[in-house]
């Protein structure tokens, strides 16, 4: 099919507006306003070490190598994805406010703009450890509802407001900045796949239904970590190392990228898992990734595309948040090896319970 047939993200949402027929337009013009905000990303990020002369003004006023609340170091690019998110989304009536990675407190939509009764969580840049040896990097999102929007229309948004369950998003999606630009989206209704065709600077409906294979013989996971891994995590990878002679029967392959972005698209394209989970390097820590604008999102799309999305003990999205920034351990992909990896932490916890001497924090822990 010729590239200029394909249907836009416009069209697209369109389309998708017409199953609910009170619907305003709100939403669809909320994500309209995300995906400008990808492709000016993309633009930046293109730019390289050149830097981009129209976010120049942003990195001299903020140039980076501040801490955020994360205790990360933000690249320039970290703080310029940000503001171009804010600038892109905060205009348009459609927002009660928003939170980010790399803010350490909700966004309030500042006057003379109107607020409206969506919220929108973000990790502008994911991966940014990438930018500086080129290896593909991509935004984040998750889109929720005020709680109490009806009631308080135009109050300011709290913390509180955006602690909800990864099951009341309305819609998710990312962008990847590889060597070609896409958006991936769910509104709740499976998952699509946008490809930007630069002539036109549109996203073009190239991956009408993404379904992540059940099964897999592809693993990810940093495993400089493996010391610090649960039991029921050292025991996952030991079998897939173990290959066709181990208990599994048969080979397996394994990638790391430091993209969170990068591996969630590889294993939505050809299946796959990933892991980054809760593990004993640092106590204060449960887990790598932050649980509303990395796992939340990521969990929605991979569910809506068949696959699933786990903390080792229990489905990311039904994980009732407690704080904004919070960390989570997080496997996701394949559902058979996503659900395998679950008994196995059930497992670890019934041994523990037989036999406290053994449980996974004893002093006879294996
Ligand atoms: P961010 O750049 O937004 O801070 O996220 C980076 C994340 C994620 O994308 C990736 O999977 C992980 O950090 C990589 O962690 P390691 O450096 O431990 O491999
Ligand atoms: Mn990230
Ligand atoms: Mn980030």
């Amino acid at each position: 099919m010729p590239l200029s047939n394909r249907r836009t993200l416009t069209q697209y949402l369109i389309e998708q507006r017409r199953r609910f027929p009170g619907a305003s337009g709100e939403l669809n013009a909320l994500i309209l306003d995300v995906s400008l905000a990808c492709k000016a990303i993309a633009r930046s990020v293109a730019f390289g070490a050149l830097g981009d002369p129209s976010t120049r003004h942003i990195s001299a006023a903020q140039p980076g190598g501040d801490t955020n609340v994360q205790g990360e170091v933000q690249k320039p690019l970290d703080i310029v994805s940000n503001e171009i998110f804010i600038r892109t989304t905060e205009w348009s009536g459609n927002l009660a406010g928003m939170a980010s990675e790399e803010m350490e407190t909700p966004y309030q939509i500042p006057g003379p703009y109107t607020r409206g009764k969506y919220l929108l969580v973000f990790d502008p840049l994911d991966g940014s450890s990438n930018i500086d040896v080129n290896v593909s990097v991509g935004s984040i999102f998750s889109i929720l509802r005020l709680p109490d929007a009806e009631r308080e229309p135009g109050r300011d948004v709290t913390e509180a407001d955006f602690l909800q369950s990864g099951a009341q998003q309305v819609a998710a999606g990312y962008a990847l900045y590889g060597p070609v630009t896409m958006l991936i989206l769910t509104v709740g209704a499976g998952v699509v796949g946008f490809t930007l065709d630069p002539n036109l600077g549109e996203f073009k409906l190239t991956h009408p239904d993404i379904r992540v294979p059940a099964d897999t013989q592809e693993f990810a996971i940093n495993s400089s970590n493996s010391r610090f891994w649960e039991p029921p995590v050292k025991r996952y990878v030991d079998e897939c190392l173990a290959g066709k002679t181990g208990p599994r029967g048969k080979d397996f392959n394994m990638r790391w990228i430091a993209s969170m972005v990068a591996e969630a698209h590889r294993i939505l394209m050809r299946g796959g898992v990933f892991l980054y989970p809760r593990d004993t390097k640092d106590p204060k820590k449960p887990g790598r990734l932050r649980l509303l604008y990395e796992a939340n999102p990521v969990g929605f799309i991979m569910e809506q595309a068949g696959g699933r999305a786990s903390t080792g003990r229990q489905p990311v999205l039904g994980v009732q948040p407690s704080e904004l920034h919070q960390r989570v351990g997080l496997v996701f992909g394949s559902r058979n090896e996503v659900e395998r990896i679950e008994r196995y932490h059930a497992d670890t916890a019934t041994r523990d319970v037989a036999n406290p001497l053994f449980a996974e924090r004893s002093l006879f822990r294996d």
